[in-house]
């Protein structure tokens, strides 16, 4: 047994404490029979003792021998010298040294007497004497202990054994109790070992809601979020490699049609060379997303906080896709709202997470309008962008933050997105303390709408 387990140390504290504890108390009802043996021997025999000194003193003195003989116990009639002794109980003892001379002293004066005595054969003897008459003449009583001795032995033996059979019992007790303890220890030891060996599907059974219930459910939790993790690094890596390996092939190919001079005029060539221009600048844009999506996840992105005017970086932002949708017929209706308080926030990311949002509103609409709105509500500072486009639906809704994440593949050549504006978008607003939702509907239009909570917009007035 390893006695470094816990199960061990409890249990043998738990066994140091009972056989502490059964020992005193062992002891202590040990005492208390003794005692109280002792006291009862001693008062039955002073009692004798008068009994007879009487009775002795009275023409009943025949009568004594057999009433020494009935209570067992041996009678000792002295003048008063010492050598005249005659015994009248049942038993003898042989040496009379338990007559002394100090206690016929006290006798003759009229002195009861008692003592405890061992005789020549080592048998003890509880001795009351009492004085008869007016002589000087004494009557001994002697009672054996050996009753009493066997009587406390047997409650001696007794006591032992109930003693071992509470320590069994308590042994017995303690390993199943200790057993029950460590038992679960040790599984969520060998879980954390599968755990950490990669073997991310091990669970726990959680069998209590005591502490080690909750610990079991800590640890499950765990693996489910390493396997969660895991699963999505996977799938990120497989999404990743995916993503560059596209417009790769696109360079490749162009690149070896060029070289080859697979063209026939000048004009298919400038479009070869338009599309390699196209696809280097896609790739360019989709390892800096990758990389500033990986810092914002590590928390390795600082922002330049300050506070900033959201009407005017609303203003900017517009101005900036205002050429894009003119070419696709769109036109973009701006209502913002005067008392706009300023926000702690940074400024060049603020106006990156609007770009990214009317880039997806002009991409994503074909025709109709986009309306940008800033207003002061209730629950902060309110930014909406809206479009007549597309639309998504609805049970795709809960995926478009998810890193490339498109709605229909094919949208994406379409379209020319890579999955990662809103990933990066949703971030943003959080590392800067709001909240975004999107609502939409397909074929009338998606409205994204970003809250600045009140409180804090308030308290950043007056940092
Ligand atoms: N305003 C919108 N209308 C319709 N669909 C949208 C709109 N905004 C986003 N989506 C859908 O959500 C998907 C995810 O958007 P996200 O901005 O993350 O990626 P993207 O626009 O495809 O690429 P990127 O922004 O990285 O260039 C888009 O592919 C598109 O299908
Ligand atoms: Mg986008």
């Amino acid at each position: 047994m390893n006695i470094n387990r816990i199960g061990f140390k409890l249990g043998a504290t738990i066994i140091a404490l009972f056989v502490i504890v059964l020992f005193a108390l062992g002891f202590v009802i040990d005492r208390v029979f003794s005692n109280f043996y002792h006291a009862e021997m001693r008062e039955e025999v002073e009692e004798l003792a008068v009994h007879f000194a009487s009775m002795a003193n009275t023409d009943e003195g025949d009568m004594i021998q057999t009433f020494a003989e009935f209570s067992n116990v041996s009678i000792y009639l002295t003048d008063g010298t010492e050598q005249e002794t005659v015994s009248l109980g049942k038993t003898e003892v042989s040496d009379l040294s338990f007559i002394r001379s100090s206690d016929l002293k006290r006798l003759a004066a009229g002195q009861s007497v008692f003592i405890e005595f061992e005789s020549a054969q080592n048998e003890r003897f509880f001795i009351a004497a009492e004085p008869v008459g007016v002589e000087g003449k004494a009557i001994y009583v002697l009672s054996s202990m050996h009753n009493m001795e066997q009587s406390l032995n047997q409650v001696r033996s007794l006591l032992a054994l109930s003693g071992a059979g509470a320590l069994f019992l308590a042994l017995g007790f303690t390993y199943i109790v200790s057993q029950l303890l460590s038992r679960p220890m040790l599984e969520m030891e060998q879980a954390a070992r599968r755990i950490a060996k990669g073997e991310l599907e091990t669970r726990l059974a959680v069998r209590s809601s005591d502490e080690v219930g909750t610990l079991a459910e800590a640890i499950n939790d765990l693996a489910k979020d390493l396997q969660h993790y895991r699963d999505t690094r996977q799938e990120f890596f497989a999404n990743v490699s995916h993503e560059l390996r596209t417009p790769i092939t696109y360079l490749e190919g162009y690149a070896k049609v060029l070289s080859d001079e697979l063209y026939e005029t000048e004009e298919e060539k400038q479009k070869y060379l338009a599309i390699i221009r196209q696809e280097s600048f896609r790739l360019n844009r989709l390892i800096h997303d990758l990389f500033e999506l990986a810092k914002m996840e590590e928390g390795q992105l600082n922002l330049t906080l300050e506070r900033v005017d959201l009407k005017e970086i609303v203003e900017s932002a517009v101005e900036k896709v205002r050429l894009r949708a003119r070419e696709k017929g769109l036109s973009i209706l701006s209502s913002l709202e005067d008392d706009i308080p300023p926000i702690i926030a940074d400024g060049l990311r603020m106006e990156q997470v609007l770009l990214n949002l009317l880039e997806n509103a002009v991409r994503y609409t074909e025709e109709g309008s986009i309306q940008v709105r800033l207003r002061n509500g209730e629950s902060g500072c309110q930014l909406t962008v809206e479009d007549t486009g597309v639309g998504i639906p609805t049970d795709e809704l809960p995926y478009i933050f998810e890193r490339f994440y498109r709605v229909e593949k094919s949208r994406s050549r379409q379209y020319g997105g890579t999955g990662l504006g809103l990933a990066i978008t949703r971030k943003l607003v959080e590392l800067q303390g709001g909240t975004i939702e999107v609502f939409s509907q397909v074929a009338a239009g998606t409205r994204v709408v970003i809250t600045f909570p009140a409180n804090r917009s308030k308290g950043w007035q007056t940092p």
